[in-house]
């Protein structure tokens, strides 16, 4: 009896020899530490995986999806989305690649929106048209900042980060959880939840850029789209909705039934050419609770993927900001459009358009936003 515990305790022991000091460790849990902030505190990464051979890799650098990897219809598996494949890459990101954007997704007029009488003043980091705005939290929104990680649920990790007042000029002190979680229906769920102290203004929005074809290389223009949203918010040339809520019958902005996305990218349209082919919020059709928002599908490989959520609307941009400037995985520069971004989300600029649905928080209150990919292929 004693030898069958002597023997492995023996191999324990040597094995714990032979690793090296600097060897990444992996708990039960699965997460590992990514890499150092500058400041020098540790950053965690972890990994989800289900029966069905999907993995989603989360870190607590700016609570980013990392990678997501799905099954082609021939069951080969491949990163579906573009990235780093290191930590410090991602420190370098300001595209928002893979990121929990917030405490504003999307674009605020002038960067200036009035809250109780009272204005505030937040960066403009954004100039579409030459005309400046606030995009996506500010210099150093949520997507660059160090959330805490621990694993949640049955197969999830739930992330926390508390907005201090004033924090990029936002009022109230804002408490954030997201989780991610990968269930074995092929669903990844991103949650977000926040509450405050003080009156504020929240749209918290999960960013990833997708390319279904599993190879960075190619462009997202083969991709079919489909979108739940009979209305789309016209813009000006900065980028800032009118306020007019659109219809997209016989534009090149209807999406109710599957399109590909390139035959039209480059069509003669307003909004279009304003947006340097799509980058725009589309008022999904009206619905209680978690419903479908928006389907795509990279016909060459199958894969298809779908998003549901809870949130009124969902920002398309076709990636016609990627220009081949930085190296991503495996040291690919990401080309104009080879890849995409469905955002779901509250109104861009609703703090300065009353008649959109509000964005307001107050203290008492809990914004709550969900959204749900599921993989499949066919
Ligand atoms: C916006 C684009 C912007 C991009 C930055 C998207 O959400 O719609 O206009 O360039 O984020 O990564």
């Amino acid at each position: 009896m004693k030898t069958y515990l002597i023997i492995p305790a023996m191999i324990l022991a040597l094995a714990s020899c032979q690793k090296p000091a600097e060897m990444k460790t992996t708990d039960a849990t699965n997460q590992e530490v990514f890499g150092k902030m500058p400041d020098g505190r540790e950053v965690k990464i972890f990994t989800l995986t289900n029966k069905n051979g999907l993995t989603a890799r989360v870190t607590e650098y700016g609570a980013i999806l990392v990678s997501m990897e799905t099954p082609d219809k021939a069951g080969k598996t491949a990163d579906i989305t573009h990235g780093y494949d290191t930590l410090e890459g991602w420190l370098t990101n300001t595209s928002y690649l893979g990121s929990t954007v917030g405490r504003f997704g999307n674009r605020i007029k002038d960067g200036k929106f009035a809250l109780d009488g009272k204005v505030y003043t937040l960066a403009t980091n954004n100039k579409p048209g030459g005309i400046p705005c606030h995009l996506h939290g500010g210099l150093k929104g949520f997507d660059k900042v160090l959330w805490s990680g621990k694993p949640f649920g049955d197969n999830g990790v739930e992330f926390t980060y508390v907005s201090k007042d004033g924090e990029e000029g936002y009022p109230g002190n804002l408490t954030v959880k997201t989780t991610y979680t990968l269930n074995d229906d092929n669903e990844l769920k991103w949650e977000t939840t926040a509450t405050t102290d003080a009156p504020t203004i929240v749209n918290i929005v999960h960013h990833s850029y997708w390319n279904l074809s599993g190879d960075p290389t190619t462009s997202i223009n083969d991709h079919e789209l489909t979108l739940n949203a009979p209305h789309f918010l016209p813009t000006d040339t900065g980028l800032i909705p009118t306020g007019e809520i659109a219809p997209v019958a016989g534009t090149p902005m209807d999406f109710t039934n599957p399109m590909i996305i390139g035959e039209r990218v480059d069509a003669d349209f307003e909004a279009l050419k304003f947006g340097g082919g799509y980058d725009h919020c589309w008022v999904l059709e009206k619905g209680e609770g978690v419903r479908l928002a928006a389907r795509i599908k990279d016909p060459e490989s199958g894969r298809v993927m779908e998003v549901s959520t809870d949130q009124p609307a969902i920002q398309f941009y076709g990636g016609n900001f990627l220009d081949g400037s930085f190296a991503g995985k495996g040291g690919v520069k990401y080309a104009k459009r080879s890849a995409l971004c469905l955002e779901t989300e509250g109104f861009p600029d609703a703090p300065n358009k009353p008649a959109f649905p509000s964005c307001v928080l107050r203290p008492g209150e809990t914004y709550k936003h969900v959204m749900i990919h599921k993989f499949s292929a066919e």
